[in-house]
C-alpha cells in the first residue's frame, strides 16, 4: 500500500492535469519553469507534498475554489520531496498548484541534461531529457510515480533558429518580442511522469512517413538526413505491426524518433517522442552491416512495443519494470521476424538468452520479480534477467499455450487497463482466461524463484525418462527440493521417422510413452525452454550424430548447453572440444558460429596456455572453409554470407592468430574504404584483427577514423578495434582516451570490452581501479557496473584476489546484486581454470 512505504507519496491530494512551460538557454545551461498543476485534494489540508530535486522554487501559489493561498517551500534532497506548506487551509475538491522554478542542464545524462555534438559552424548543444527512473522531478515539480497518471500540456520556449519536440503534435510557434520562439504543443493523453520528454536544439527533420493509423518522424542534428530511411520503414512496419497484433490503434497524436548523440540508455519510449542512441537509430543501409541493422531494427521495435504495453497501460510501481521490460524485448523479436522474416531473428535471440543462462547459473541470481521499496532497488532489476531470461520465460509460455491464446490475452489485458496500471496479477489473469491455462501457478515458479532447471533426458523402457533438478555452475545443489513446472517440447526421430510431443514437467520426475526407441531427441526443440538439457551418454551421442539435420536454433541450443555443463563440471574439456568439433563440421548460421566463437574466446580467457592449442583448434574448427572465408575475391551470394565470412576472417585472425589473415586484413587496411567497398561485414572484422594486432602506426590510424567516422556505428566499429591494442603503451592510450574524449555513454563499454582483451586485460583494470572515483563522477551512474562487467573475463588467482579486495573497499549500492555476480562469476572461472590446469599438467608430462 502506498502510505506504508516512506518513498511513496499518498493520496491525499492527486494531481490530473499539468501545464509545464520550460524555456531553455541551452549557451548558459539553464532553464526556466512555470507548472500548472490541476489537482484533487481529497480532504482539507495545509501541506501538500510531491517531488523536486535539484531545482530552485522561485514561488508557489496555490488555488482553491474562489482563494489563492501562499506557499512557503522545501526541498528535501534525500527524499527528492517538495513540501509545500500552504498560509491557509485549503478544502477538499479541486485545486490548482502553480509553481515558478530553474534549474541547470546536467551533463549526467538523465533529469534534463545536455548533449554536445560538431556542426559545421563549430559545437554546438542540445538540451534533451530522460526521465525513467524517476528523474522528471529533476526537470519539473511533479508527482513522480508511475501510478499518478495525468495528462501534460508543454510548451517550451528557446533561442530563435532552434527547434523543439515533445510527446504530442506542435499546435502553435510564436516569435517572441525578445526574439526567442515559443513552442505550444497539444495535451497528451492520461499517462505517467517518467514518459513526459522534450528535446531542444539545432535539429533537423526527416520527411513524414505513414505508419499505421499515425505519422512517424526522425529527428537528429544536422547532416544526417541521409541515414534515416531504415528506421522510417522499420517503423512504419512496427506501428502497422502492433496495431494489429494488439488490436488497439496507436496511442499517440504522431511518433517521432530521436537521434541523440549522448543518451545513457539504448533508448527511451517516452510517449511519441523516442529518444535513443545515434547508432541504434540512424543506418547507412550501404555501410552498415547486419548485426548493426538488426540492433537499430530490434531496439525502434522494442520502444514501439511500449507505446501500448508501458506506456497505455503502466506498472504500478517499479516492481512491474521488470515485466514492462520482458514484455518489450519479447514483442522486439516477434516484430522483427516478421519485418525481416530472413534473419532467423530467433537464432540470434539465443545469442541474448545465453547471456541470462550464464547470470541466471550463478548462486547470486535473483528472483526475476522481486518487491522494490525503493526507486533505487528499481534500478537493480534493469538487467540481463530482467530483460533476457524475463524475454525468454514469456516465449516459453507462449509456444506453450500457442501464439493466437497469448495475443488474446495480451489484447484483452490491453483493452481492460488501457490508461491505467496494473501488476504481473493483471496480466496471468487475462492470458488464464484466453489460454485456460494455469498461468500463475506455472509463472510463479520462474518468476519469484531465481534459477533454472537442468533437465535431464535418458531412455526408459516405454519410451523416456525426464527429470529436473536446479542448475548451477558451482552445484546447485543447495536448494534440491527447488522445482519448475516446465513446458517441454520434444523433437527427434523414432526408426527414422520424425516425431514431436509437448510434455509439462510439473514434477521431478516424468514418464514419456513412445511408439518405440528414439533414434536421437532434442528436448528443448526450437530452444524456447529456459532450462539447460543433459542427455545420458547414448543419447548425447545420437543427437551429436544427427547435428547436421536439426534446425539452427537447436544446434544453438546445443552448443550453448555444452559450455554451460562444461562450466558446471559436468563435462570435461574434451566433450566440450568434440562437440564444438561436430558442430562446425557443417555450420553454416553466422549466429550459431558468433556463438561458437564466444565460447572458445570464453575458453581462451579462463584455460591456462598448457591446456588448449587455441590457433590449431581455431583452425581445425574453420577448416577449410578459412580459404572462401578469406577469399574476398569471390562475392559471396548471400548478406547472410557475408556475414559468415566475417565471423570466420574475424575468428582466424584474432583467436586463431592466423599470420595469413593478419597479413591480409593489414593489407585491406591500407586499402580502404575502398578495399572493403560494398561488405561491411568485412570492414568491421578488418577494423578487429588489425586493432588486435596494431602497431603505433596502426593505432593512430584506427584513432583518425574514430574521429572521423561518417557514421555511429563506423565509429563503434574503430572504438571496438582500439580496444583489444596488443602493446602496453597502447593500452594506456586508450585507457586515457577513453577517460577523457571517448563519449561517457560509449567509455564504459569499451572499458570493459579491454578488459577482455589477453594483453591489455589486467592493465586496464588496474587504471579502472586507480581512477575508480573519477570514472563514478564522470559516466552515468546506470552503466558503472557494465563496466565492471568487465573483470568476467578474469580467471587468473592473483586477479581474483586483486579484484575481490579492490570490491571488498568500494560498494556500488545500486548495483549491489549484479556486482556479486561478476565476482561470483570470477571464482568460477577461477575454479575451472583450476581444473583445466591439472590437465595442462598431465599433458606436460
Ligand atoms: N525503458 C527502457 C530504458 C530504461 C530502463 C531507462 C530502465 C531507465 C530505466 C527502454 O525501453 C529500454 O529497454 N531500453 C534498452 C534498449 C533495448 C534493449 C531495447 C536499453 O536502454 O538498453
Ligand atoms: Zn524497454
Amino acid at each position: 500500500m502506498p502510505s506504508q512505504n516512506p518513498h511513496r507519496l499518498d493520496r491525499s491530494v492527486v494531481p490530473n492535469a499539468y501545464r509545464v512551460h520550460i524555456a531553455t538557454d541551452l549557451e548558459g545551461a539553464l532553464f526556466e519553469g512555470t507548472v500548472s498543476i490541476d489537482a484533487v485534494a481529497s480532504e482539507a489540508t495545509t501541506t501538500i507534498v510531491c517531488h523536486a530535486v535539484d531545482l530552485s522554487i522561485a514561488s508557489v501559489v496555490v488555488h482553491s475554489d474562489e482563494a489563492t493561498i501562499g506557499a512557503t517551500a522545501s526541498l528535501d534532497p534525500e527524499t527528492e520531496r517538495l513540501t509545500l506548506e500552504l498560509d491557509d487551509q485549503i478544502a477538499a475538491g479541486p485545486v490548482r498548484i502553480e509553481i515558478a522554478f530553474h534549474g541547470t542542464l546536467n551533463d549526467r545524462l538523465v533529469g534534463y541534461y545536455r548533449s554536445a555534438f560538431n556542426t559545421d559552424l563549430g559545437p554546438a548543444t542540445m538540451g534533451v531529457t530522460q526521465f525513467e527512473a524517476p528523474y522528471a522531478r529533476r526537470a519539473f515539480p511533479c508527482w513522480d510515480e508511475p501510478e499518478f497518471k495525468a495528462t501534460f500540456t508543454v510548451s517550451l520556449t528557446c533561442d530563435e533558429g532552434l527547434t523543439a519536440v515533445s510527446n504530442t503534435r506542435e499546435l502553435n510557434r510564436t516569435l517572441l518580442a525578445d526574439g526567442r520562439t515559443r513552442f505550444d504543443f497539444a495535451q497528451t493523453m492520461i499517462m505517467s511522469t517518467y514518459l513526459v520528454a522534450w528535446v531542444v536544439g539545432e535539429l533537423e527533420i526527416s520527411e513524414t512517413v505513414d505508419a499505421g493509423t499515425t505519422q512517424v518522424r526522425v529527428i537528429h542534428r544536422p547532416g544526417q538526413g541521409h541515414l534515416t530511411s531504415f528506421a522510417l520503414e522499420c517503423a512504419a512496419h512496427a506501428v502497422a505491426w502492433f496495431e494489429d497484433y494488439y488490436g488497439i490503434d496507436y496511442p499517440g497524436d504522431k511518433l517521432d524518433l530521436i537521434a541523440v548523440p549522448d543518451f545513457a540508455f539504448g533508448a527511451m519510449e517516452n510517449l511519441g517522442c523516442v529518444t535513443f542512441r545515434e547508432n541504434l537509430l540512424l543506418i547507412d543501409p550501404e555501410r552498415s552491416n547486419r548485426s548493426e541493422q538488426e540492433r537499430a531494427a530490434t531496439v525502434i521495435e522494442h520502444e514501439i512495443a511500449h507505446m501500448w504495453f508501458g506506456d497505455l497501460v503502466t506498472m504500478q510501481w517499479w516492481e512491474g519494470i521488470w515485466l514492462n521490460e520482458a514484455f518489450a524485448t519479447f514483442m522486439e523479436f516477434c516484430c522483427a521476424d516478421s519485418f525481416r522474416p530472413d534473419w532467423d531473428i530467433w537464432t540470434s535471440f539465443g545469442l541474448s538468452k545465453s547471456q541470462a543462462f550464464e547470470t541466471d547459473a550463478l548462486g547470486n541470481t535473483r528472483p526475476i520479480e522481486y518487491e522494490v521499496t525503493t526507486p533505487a532497488q528499481a534500478e537493480g532489476m534493469f538487467d540481463i534477467l530482467t530483460y533476457e531470461k524475463g524475454a525468454s520465460v514469456l516465449r516459453m509460455f507462449e509456444r506453450w499455450v500457442g501464439k493466437a491464446a497469448f495475443r488474446d490475452g495480451v489484447r484483452q489485458y490491453l483493452g481492460r487497463h488501457a490508461y491505467g496500471n496494473t501488476d504481473a496479477a493483471d496480466l496471468w489473469d487475462a492470458l488464464s482466461e484466453s489460454s485456460g491455462v494455469d498461468v500463475k501457478a506455472m509463472m510463479n515458479t520462474w518468476i519469484l524463484q531465481g534459477g533454472h532447471p537442468l533437465i535431464t533426458v535418458e531412455r526408459s523402457e516405454s519410451g523416456l525418462r525426464l527429470s529436473q533438478r536446479p542448475f548451477g555452475f558451482e552445484g546447485g545443489d543447495d536448494a534440491p527440493d527447488t522445482h519448475w513446472i516446465v513446458p517441454v517440447r520434444l523433437s527427434g526421430t523414432i526408426g527414422g521417422e520424425p516425431f514431436e510431443r509437448q510434455v509439462l514437467l510439473d514434477q521431478p520426475e516424468l514418464g514419456i510413452d513412445l511408439d518405440g526407441p528414439v533414434d536421437w531427441v532434442t528436448a528443448n526443440s526450437g530452444f524456447t525452454g529456459f532450462y539447460r538439457t543433459e542427455y545420458a551418454p547414448d543419447l548425447q551421442a545420437g543427437l551429436q550424430a544427427s547435428i547436421a539435420g536439426l534446425s539452427a536454433v537447436d544446434r544453438y541450443a546445443f552448443i550453448d548447453d555444452s559450455w554451460a555443463l562444461f562450466l558446471a563440471n559436468r563435462r570435461t574439456l574434451e566433450e566440450l572440444m568434440d562437440s564444438l568439433s561436430s558442430l562446425t563440421a557443417t555450420e553454416t548460421e553466422p549466429s550459431v558460429w558468433r556463438r561458437v566463437v564466444g565460447i572458445v574466446a570464453a575458453l581462451r580467457s579462463i584455460a591456462p596456455s598448457t591446456a588448449v592449442d587455441f590457433a590449431a583448434f581455431v583452425e581445425h574448427l574453420i577448416g577449410d572453409r578459412l580459404a572462401p572465408a578469406a577469399d574476398t575475391t569471390r562475392a559471396p551470394a548471400t548478406p547472410a554470407e557475408l556475414d559468415l565470412h566475417a565471423v570466420l576472417f574475424r575468428f582466424a585472425g584474432t583467436i586463431g592468430e592466423s599470420t595469413d589473415v593478419v597479413a591480409q586484413a593489414h593489407e585491406l587496411f591500407a586499402g580502404l574504404p575502398d578495399s572493403t567497398a560494398g561488405n561491411p561485414e568485412l570492414a568491421a572484422a578488418v577494423l578487429d584483427v588489425v586493432g588486435a594486432h596494431a602497431s603505433t602506426a596502426d593505432f593512430d590510424r584506427l584513432l583518425d577514423i574514430f574521429h572521423t567516422a561518417a557514421t555511429a556505428q563506423e565509429e563503434l566499429r574503430a572504438l571496438s578495434a582500439l580496444s583489444q591494442a596488443p602493446d602496453l603503451e597502447l593500452v594506456r592510450r586508450f585507457c586515457d582516451l577513453c577517460a577523457t574524449e571517448v563519449r561517457t555513454q560509449n567509455a564504459p563499454y569499451a572499458l570493459a570490452q579491454a578488459m577482455s582483451s589477453p594483453v591489455g586485460g589486467p592493465l586496464v583494470w588496474r587504471f579502472v581501479a586507480e581512477n575508480w572515483e573519477s570514472l563514478l563522477e564522470r559516466f552515468p551512474s546506470s552503466s558503472i557496473v557494465r563496466m565492471a562487467g568487465g573483470i568476467r573475463s578474469f580467471s587468473t588467482p592473483d586477479l581474483v584476489e586483486e579484484i575481490h579486495a579492490f570490491f571488498a573497499d568500494n560498494d556500488l549500492p545500486q548495483s549491489r546484486l549484479t556486482l556479486a555476480q561478476h565476482l561470483e562469476r570470477l571464482r568460477v572461472n577461477g575454479a575451472v581454470r583450476q581444473r583445466l590446469a591439472l590437465i595442462g599438467d598431465q599433458r606436460a608430462q
